[in-house]
């Protein structure tokens, strides 16, 4: 079972009762027990820290290297100057998210700078507590880019390369109802291979449906509610939910990621970040 540290900053353990109208009415306990539930189906084990003080937050990263395989960190006030937690941060293999509850660019100007989201693997601001159940997910996607790579280290063909990555994909996120990748072929997307219920759109013209709006306008696509979306092309019923990612071989899109949900508007920013990093890995490994 893989272990994440949330670990939260100065003046956190003040959280319902602290400038409620930014931060809120909800107390610590009440978020922690939130992450555990919502995180549940991801099977994670979380321990909890708080603590007001620079040097108990840096002997805790630091101890994160041997007992844990993420943590999440909400720096609090430190975010915005102290070096020494970053220097942690930076010291240690083991991969760390930095969360904030609300979104420190819409701040004061003090707040709008990290010292440390550069040394993170991501940094997810202004979503509440939901803030740290993302984080946790960004972990769990990092842990996918990882182990895509491991297991394809060894230069594999791309038809194995292309299984290996929907495997993963779709193993790592429950979420992930539908998970597949799509080639293109001439003005045309074809289903290369996918996990999930068979679709009937194995062939897609550029430029027709979310997956062909991708390519054609060559960036990512966040659809949050399928059924409101005109261009959408029906798959199942049951999705709600959609994000394609281009993938490139050089300047060329070769294909893209296709992943739907039937849950509503459970894509973001961190899912479209590590999605964008496997399109990556797949590209750098294209032959
Ligand atoms: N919904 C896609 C079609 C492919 S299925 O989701 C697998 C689209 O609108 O392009």
């Amino acid at each position: 079972m893989k272990k994440i540290d949330i670990i939260h900053g100065p003046n956190l353990n003040l959280l319902g009762s602290r400038e409620t109208e930014i931060y809120g009415t909800e107390s610590l306990e009440s978020i922690n027990s939130y992450v555990n539930s919502a995180a549940e189906e991801y099977g994670i084990a979380f321990d909890f820290f708080q603590s007001n003080h620079e040097g108990q937050i840096i002997d805790r990263i630091h101890s994160a290297e041997n007992n844990v395989d993420g943590v999440v960190i909400n720096p609090a006030a430190f975010t915005h100057y102290s070096i020494a937690i970053r220097d942690a941060i930076a010291a240690i293999k083991t991969p760390v998210v930095e969360v904030h509850l609300t979104d420190i660019s819409q701040r004061e100007a003090f707040r709008k700078i990290s010292v440390s989201a550069d040394v993170c693997v991501d940094q997810i601001c202004g979503f509440g507590k939901n803030s740290y159940f993302f984080g946790v997910e960004a972990l769990v996607g990092h842990w996918a880019v990882n182990r895509i790579r491991t297991e394809n280290s060894s230069t594999p063909d791309n038809d194995k390369l292309l299984r290996s990555v929907v495997e993963i994909l779709h193993e790592s996120f429950p979420k992930y109802d539908w998970t597949g990748i799509y080639l293109v072929d001439g003005d045309a997307l074809v289903l290369h291979n996918f996990q999930g219920a068979p679709s009937p759109h194995t062939r897609i013209p550029i430029g027709q449906g979310i997956c062909g709006a991708a390519v054609a306008e060559e960036e990512s696509i966040i659809v949050p509610d399928v059924n409101a979306d005109p261009r959408y092309l029906a798959c199942s019923i049951e999705t709600k939910s959609e994000i394609v990612v281009p993938i490139y071989s050089g300047k060329n899109i070769i294909g893209e990621i296709d992943i739907d949900s039937h849950r509503p508007d459970v894509f973001h920013k961190h899912d479209q970040k590590f999605l964008e990093q496997v399109a990556a890995v797949i590209g750098e490994k294209w032959k």
